[in-house]
Order: structure tokens, then C-alpha cells, then sequence
């Protein structure tokens, strides 16, 4: 699905993006553009982000 129409970024990469080391949506921009031309695409972006940051913490193991 594309997130963001103006430079053509998906889920998917901004989903790689944050496997990769990205956990802000300024990384995301600096990354991938996203955001940095109308910003119509930030919320959308900031779901999957978060959404993502979601799963990669509860795949952690507890620490008890
Ligand atoms: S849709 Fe992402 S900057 Fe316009």
C-alpha cells in the first residue's frame, strides 16, 4: 500500500526502514522522503511506525 503518493513510498519499505534501525519519523523522512514534501502522508506514516515499533517490542522476550 502506498503511504506516501508524492515520492512513492509503501508500507513495506517504511516497514524495512524501521527493521533497519529507524524508530522516528524524523529518520523515516531523512530515509525515505516520507513527509517532507506536502506532509499529507504523516499520520498514515506515524501508524505504520508505530504499528510496527509495536510488534518488534512485544516480540522481545520479558524480562521477568
Ligand atoms: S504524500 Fe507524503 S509528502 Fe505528500
Amino acid at each position: 500500500m502506498y503511504v506516501c503518493i508524492c515520492h512513492g513510498v509503501t508500507d513495506t519499505q517504511i516497514e524495512s526502514a524501521i527493521d533497519n534501525g529507524a524508530e522516528t519519523m524524523k529518520q523515516l523522512t531523512k530515509e525515505l522522503n516520507v513527509g517532507s514534501q506536502c506532509g499529507k502522508c504523516c499520520q498514515c506514516a506515524k501508524r505504520v511506525l508505530n504499528k510496527k515499533l509495536m510488534q518488534i517490542a512485544e516480540a522481545q522476550p520479558q524480562v521477568a
